[in-house]
């Protein structure tokens, strides 16, 4: 909550920046070029990401001729320094690739996996997931480089130098991270994170302090000059298991030696004329928004209007069904077998017929009741095309906001506490939403199942639109709405990003609205009441940071709820 609200009055703040400027979009990236704002529009290239320091990075490397891979490269280095709360080296998370040349997209898997020592029983106790038990090996560094390897058109270690820079010399520090560190570091118990993280006189961090990051700085230079040796092997790794051993962790050399990103085939399917792509599994997220998206077709939602109660009951079946088959099927597919049918247009449309147009479904009518772990909404997504129209959608956490809090002594970066998004405690159920079916149950070298669900829309073979957000569960319904909004009810980057969003995840039985306490939906959500819908108010959900492209402009939309900016490259 108080993390929230400060990064919201940042975000007003920007906003007021940009206001301030003539002319708007045309004036905002002259004088905020490679700086932080709220919209952007360019010919030339765009990033956006919630950190305006990161988002700068990828502008500069754009700016010096890298593509959008490289941009995306640097941006994710950057934020591990300047976003601490989820940009990472010791996460993990999924990058989705369009080319330009009308080549298919392809998908980057880089997500953390259980190690080697794992048992399936081993959280059955529960227990906090800020400590080491809850690390899983870090997929952040391999994932980077594997997409380096293939599409990287700038030298490795111009990409990571900035980051390293950013860490050495320091960053002055927004108002959202002033108030997000001091509120962590006051109730954290580790004392490293601590030490790292909390101000060398003890007082509180404000907005324009520096924090310099020495050992993470250290490490960053040893991946520039080394690679993925930088991390998995030699120093980093040996202060990263020694961590481990100290803390009762389970993450140790063979889990680092044995780490593979992978590439994936994208998640692909038709929504009327786009092609809309999206994250495979170990994500959830590709297989949930093509059931929730195939179901909305089956409708002609745009006649019915946005904001009409049929459209919104419509959008909140689909989601409960959905979220039904995500945690009775979906998990790691190299180790549980998923069925093809849950992403056809068959199967959607059946699911459309289940609807009852009139009446709010039971959730307990749609099979058995089974429970899945809460996930955190911690987590970030940045977006970038560059000027040949390649674009990027990453989204990449640490799980809970800075992970499990565990820095790692001399190598100063945080670790996962991803192990939490396995069903901890196979089989046992409850109403409030966590859910403990067969299919995530940890097993040595699975990845966990991940809600993180970067999404380009094509349109004749080229990058239209590309989203992501983050927010644990919630995060395929925020991609769900953005996309909707655009797709079928024609609106633009910045009014599909602002409008109020939506969560159903069918456990817990409840609809998170964004617009519960506006009067402007007040008849909305007394008609969903009456159809049986149990509509509660929500104080945020997500961060879109999305880019459309129209006719060859790239519009940037950061998603200001968040604290959020959009570095751009070029003038048009
Ligand atoms: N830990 C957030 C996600 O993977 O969805």
């Amino acid at each position: 909550m108080l993390i929230r609200r400060t990064l919201k009055k940042v975000a007003i703040v920007g906003l007021f920046a940009l206001l301030l400027v003539p002319g708007l979009e045309s004036q905002a990236y002259a004088q905020h070029e490679l700086a932080g704002s709220r919209d952007a529009s360019s010919k030339q290239g765009m990033v956006v990401a919630v950190s305006p320091d990161g988002a700068a990075v990828g502008a500069k490397i754009l700016k010096q001729g890298g593509n959008a891979v490289d941009a995306a490269i640097a941006t994710a280095f950057a934020l591990a320094v300047t976003h601490p709360s989820a940009g990472n080296i010791g996460g993990g998370g999924f990058m989705l690739i369009h080319p330009s040349d009308g080549g298919p997209p392809i998908f980057i898997d880089y997500r953390e996996k259980a190690p080697l020592s794992s048992t399936r029983d081993m959280y059955i106790d529960g227990g906090s997931r800020k400590n080491h038990r809850y690390v899983g090996v870090p997929g952040t560094v391999r994932g980077l480089k594997l997409a380096h390897e293939i599409y990287g058109s700038l030298e490795w270690s111009k990409l990571v130098e900035p980051a390293v820079r950013l860490a050495k010399d320091g960053f002055s520090m927004h108002a959202g991270l002033a108030g997000s560190l001091n509120f962590e570091v006051k109730n954290s118990i580790n004392d490293e994170f601590k030490r790292v993280y909390g101000k060398a006189d003890g007082t509180q961090w404000k907005s324009g302090d520096r924090i310099v990051l020495k050992d993470l700085g250290a490490t960053l230079d040893r991946i520039a000059k080394q690679g993925t040796k930088g991390f998995y092997q030699g120093e980093t790794a040996r202060l990263l298991v020694e961590e481990m051993k100290k803390g009762g962790g389970y993450v140790r050399q063979a889990d680092l030696d044995k780490y593979r990103a992978r590439v994936r085939t994208p998640i692909r399917f038709k929504y009327r004329e786009y092609d809309v792509y999206s994250a495979p599994p170990p994500s959830s997220g590709g297989i949930t928004l093509a059931q929730m998206m195939g179901i909305s077709e089956q409708f002609d939602l745009k006649s019915k209007g946005r904001w009409s109660t049929e459209t919104n009951h419509i959008m909140i079946e689909a989601m409960r069904r959905a979220y039904a088959n995500r945690a009775m099927y979906l998990a790691d597919a190299d180790f549980v077998s998923i069925p093809k049918y849950l992403t056809t247009k068959s199967f959607a449309k059946y699911l459309s017929t289940t609807i009852d147009l009139k009446r709010a479904t039971k959730s307990d009518s749609l099979g058995p009741r089974i429970t899945e772990e809460p996930e955190s909404k911690e987590t970030t997504h940045f977006s970038v095309v560059d000027k040949n129209g390649m674009a990027v959608s990453n989204t990449y956490t640490l799980e809970a906001a800075y992970g499990s809090e565990v820095v790692v002594r001399g190598a100063g970066f945080i670790l996962n506490n991803e192990m939490g998004d396995f069903n901890g405690k196979p089989g046992v159920t409850n109403r409030r939403g966590r859910i403990g079916t067969p299919a995530n149950i940890v097993e040595p070298e699975k990845r966990m199942l991940s809600s993180m669900t970067p999404t380009i829309v094509g349109k004749n073979g080229k990058a239209y639109l590309v989203t992501g957000s983050p927010g644990g569960r919630t995060i395929i319904n925020t991609v769900f709405c953005v996309t909707l909004n655009v797709l079928e009810f024609g609106m633009s980057a910045r009014e599909a990003v602002d409008a109020p969003r939506m969560d159903h995840e069918w456990f817990p039985e409840r609809v998170r609205f964004m617009g519960a306490d506006k009067p402007r939906f007040a008849t909305l959500v007394k008609e969903l009441g009456a159809m049986g819908h149990n509509v509660q108010d929500t104080n945020g959900q997500g961060d879109a940071n999305t880019i459309m492209i129209k006719d060859g402009i790239y519009i940037g939309a950061a998603d200001y709820r968040y604290g959020a900016a959009a570095g751009v490259m070029g003038r048009q």
